[in-house]
């Protein structure tokens, strides 16, 4: 298969780009405006794996380059990552997402239509669930969506794009997978060493473990819990922390069961289900890296749910998908080294 992915330069698509190179003899074709994402991460794919990745650098918003993209080349299937994904900028600017994440979506499902590519694998978030309640056993995907921010919102209205556009178009099949918080880098070993090829790069990032593992390395002169107070053994919050490998099998895992399922249109969550405080894995990196870095408590960010786990039974049950690294220590050690790399 020729499979395009959008937004392969970024961190989750990179990642995807090399477990498809690596377990699959499929060639790739990234897409991607390098906005967020970087060229040489897409350099570094090449290298490792000469002849199966193709790279365009074009912008999903010229509709008009990407309808003539679709006409040049022939592609089997679209994994799609492509799109802005900062929160507190998506208040600021809602429209930047509603553009680049809605709009850009239904354009690209449009050009797929038209040009015969019925398999498409879309990037869902846990921010669609918004601020659920304390859930036992965790979210499960028929929970109620009421997401809180118009990130959460532009990529709930993208499933609902796909989901109609596959009840009218009956060849058309999408599986759309909700990450929960995923982290850490490349598992692979040198001299029995974890050495990850490529990693998460993103600047300013905001995700926890990176910031941890750069307030670990001195990056960063010290690192904030935004509230202690919360409903939790500890009064931090509680996530669910996927290692971006894992979360990297479940897109193979939907590739292969929309080529043997015609007809499946539907969402997984995609996690561990269980959580970690935001304490929990401060403790970690301290520990992994050896490094009793500053921490200061700082007030509650406004729209952060106290615990957000996932329930993954459907994912696992309906298409095998198994996690292999659900291990904190490992998340935050592969994040750490692909820290210093950088
Ligand atoms: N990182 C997480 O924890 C997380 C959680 C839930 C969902 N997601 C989803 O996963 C996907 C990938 O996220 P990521 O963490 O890898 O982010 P990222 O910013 O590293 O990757 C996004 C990529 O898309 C590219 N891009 C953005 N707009 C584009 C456009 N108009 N045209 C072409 N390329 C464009 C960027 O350059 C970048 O390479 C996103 O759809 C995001 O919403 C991420």
């Amino acid at each position: 298969m020729n499979i395009l992915i959008t937004g392969g330069a970024g961190y989750i698509g990179s990642h995807v780009a090399k477990q498809i190179c690596t377990y699959t003899d499929h060639n790739i074709t990234i897409l991607d405006n390098c906005s967020t994402g970087f060229e040489s991460t897409v350099q570094k794919l090449q290298e490792l794996f000469a002849g199966r990745i193709t790279f365009i650098k074009a912008d999903l918003s010229d509709w008009e380059m990407i309808d003539e993209i679709f006409r040049l080349n022939r592609f089997d299937a679209v994994i799609h990552f492509a799109a802005s994904l900062v929160v507190p900028e998506s208040v600021e600017n809602p429209l930047k997402y509603y553009l680049n994440n809605t709009a850009n979506t239904s354009n690209l499902v449009k050009i797929c239509i038209k040009q015969g590519v019925n398999r498409f694998v879309f990037s869902s978030t846990a921010a669609v669930y918004g601020e659920p309640e304390l859930l036992e056993d965790g979210i499960r995907e028929e929970y109620e969506t009421r997401p809180i921010n118009p990130y959460g919102r532009s990529k709930l209205m993208s499933e609902w794009v796909l989901e109609d556009t596959a009840k009218a178009y009956k060849d058309f099949r999408y599986i759309a997978l909700r990450y929960f918080n995923v982290a850490g880098a490349d598992i692979f070993y040198e001299n029995s060493k974890l050495a990850p090829r490529i990693g998460q790069s993103t600047k300013n990032a905001t995700h926890l473990i990176k910031v941890a593992a750069e307030t670990a390395l001195g990056k960063r002169e010290k690192m904030y819990i935004f509230g202690d107070d919360y409903p939790t053994p500890d009064g931090t919050c509680i996530r669910d922390y996927i290692h971006v490998d894992d979360l990297s099998n479940a897109h193979i895992s939907a590739l292969n069961y929309l080529s043997t399922n015609t007809n499946t249109h539907t969402i997984f969550n995609v996690g561990y289900g269980r959580g970690f405080s935001v304490k929990d894995v401060i403790e970690t990196m301290k520990r992994v890296s050896g490094v009793n870095f500053a921490v200061e408590i700082a007030d509650r960010r406004p729209g952060d749910p106290a615990i957000l786990v996932s329930n993954s039974d459907k994912i696992k049950e309906t298409i095998g998908w198994k996690a292999q690294f659900d291990d904190l220590e490992l998340i935050c050690k592969s994040a750490l080294e692909w820290e210093k790399r950088l």
